[in-house]
């Protein structure tokens, strides 16, 4: 089987300098939803049709991908017209690259219908209170379809037909090019209309949708909107299911690439992106942003930010801490208020509780990062290494002047800047010393000052 997107239109209602199909929802294109949907479904090869600023969509396709053009956008027959060369004697899936919600569920049923009844197209269709806008199915009295007629090619009878056409249909390929080749735009619109093409084959079924959110086209922001909505409850319901808690699923965000384990807590205001993984009796937020993450078992995040970072078991981050790409926490690490990491990795049972920077450096295990502490990375060119051994003790207030090596059991004094490596088991002070001058402050007040 092979799958193709049209993905041609404009989008005049969505406003936008960009077309519809590049607009995002739970921050992912339309288009790229639906080639994602596609990809399960093993397909030989995915098609996409594109035309209003293709140059703009091309770049967001994967690679996979092949691209065809309809210059003039002259309706969905058209459309697949423009594709002519892709069609061959396989079955092809048409799908629309602005109707994101479609499941891949959904989409197996209909081609497994469309297989065991040997059909020459097999139509996804659904019963809707308020058919306006849809095509309409014209069945006769056997319950075969024997149409389908466009809303602004309706009469009023037909009009009241409650069974709309979904746009999602499978062909037979050679039947669709024998079909789409006798179709005119000889309507109301002066389209060529691929709902055409069915009147001309003989053996058409229809498969009926009951979630009809599945086929929700998004021509507007109101509608992106709502997609994100129902996208976002799909997900968390899915994960509440398989045993996840989610406090407040209003104002939770995760991705349907997530994974995340059992009698793990979500609390409020918590947005979990990209292909984040994260384990086990973890407990995250609220307010927290994780993008892709991964994540053991028995976590703690409050109020903090998380990008490529990978956190081991027993862990605690925050509050308002930040972990940047390339940070690397061992189990029972804690991180915690005002701290920010990247690109290091940190060994078991090592803390670094309070305001400080972290970057370029690998601290060993059962090493304490006093309040304050900042690895001096940067020179104005050039990124530096810091390492720190085991059992090491980094005393508050004190600036790591890179690239520096601090073996094993070091102590450092509180206030220190180092600058020079600093050999196993040293006491290092790197600050002035200090002097009292006795009663200095009485003998100023005597002399009246
Ligand atoms: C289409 C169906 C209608 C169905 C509805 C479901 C036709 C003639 N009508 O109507 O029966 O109920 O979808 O949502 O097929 N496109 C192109 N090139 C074109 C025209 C459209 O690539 O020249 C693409 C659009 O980008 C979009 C899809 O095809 O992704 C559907 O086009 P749209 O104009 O929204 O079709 P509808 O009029 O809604
Ligand atoms: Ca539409």
């Amino acid at each position: 089987m092979r799958v193709l997107i049209l993905a041609a239109g404009l989008g005049k209602r969505m406003k936008s300098k960009y077309p519809k199909v590049m607009h995002k929802i739970m921050g992912k294109e339309l288009i790229n939803w639906v080639i994602n949907t596609a990809n399960k479904l093993n397909p030989s090869k995915i098609g996409v049709v594109l035309g209003y600023k293709s140059e703009l969509v091309k770049e967001i396709l994967p690679e996979n991908v092949e691209i065809f053009y309809q210059d003039k956008q002259l309706g969905t027959g058209h459309a697949v017209m423009a594709a002519k060369d892709f069609i061959n004697n396989e079955n092809i899936l048409i799908l629309y690259g602005d109707a994101p919600l479609i499941t891949d569920k959904t989409l197996k049923n209909l081609i497994n219908k469309h297989i065991s009844s040997n059909a020459d197209a097999t139509i996804l269709t659904a019963i809707l209170d308020d058919p306006t806008g849809y095509g309409r199915i014209i069945k006769d009295e056997n319950n075969k379809l024997i149409d389908i007629v466009e809303e602004a090619d309706c009469s009023i009878e037909q009009k009241k037909i409650k069974e709309i056409n979904s746009g999602f249909v499978i062909y037979k390929g050679d039947k669709l090019l024998k079909g789409l080749s006798k179709i005119k735009p000889n309507n109301n619109q002066g389209e060529y209309y691929l709902t055409d093409v069915p009147k001309h084959l003989n053996n058409i079924e229809t498969y009926i949708l009951n979630d009809f959110s599945e086929i929700l086209g998004i021509n507007n922001r109101i509608q992106l909107a709502e997609a994100e909505k129902i996208m976002k409850n799909r997900t968390l319901k899915q994960l509440m299911l398989d045993g996840v808690t989610i406090i407040d699923p209003d104002t939770t965000y995760i991705s349907p690439e997530a994974k995340i384990g059992q009698d793990t807590i979500i609390h409020p205001m918590t947005f979990i992106f990209g292909d984040t993984i994260i384990g086990e009796d973890c407990e995250i937020g609220p307010m927290t942003r994780l993008i892709n993450c991964k994540i053991g078992n028995n976590v703690k995040i409050l109020r903090s930010e998380c990008e490529d970072a990978v956190i081991e078991n027993n862990v605690s981050v925050g509050p308002y801490s930040r972990l940047r790409t390339g940070t690397i926490l061992k189990d029972n690490v804690k991180i915690g208020n005002f701290v920010e990491t990247k690109k290091t990795i940190v060994n078991k049972n090592t803390k670094a509780q309070h305001l400080t920077y972290i970057g370029d450096a690998t601290i060993g295990e059962n090493v304490n990062i006093g309040a304050g502490t900042i690895t001096c990375n940067y020179d104005g060119k050039n990124k530096h290494k810091t390492v720190i051994g085991d059992r090491v003790f980094v005393g508050s207030n004190s600036a790591l002047v890179a690239p520096l090596t601090i073996e094993n059991d070091v102590l450092i004094g509180a206030g220190s800047t180092i600058t020079e490596n600093i050999p196993k088991g040293a006491l290092a002070l790197g600050r002035a010393k200090q002097i009292n001058k006795e009663n200095w402050v009485f003998k100023k007040r005597e002399k009246g000052e």
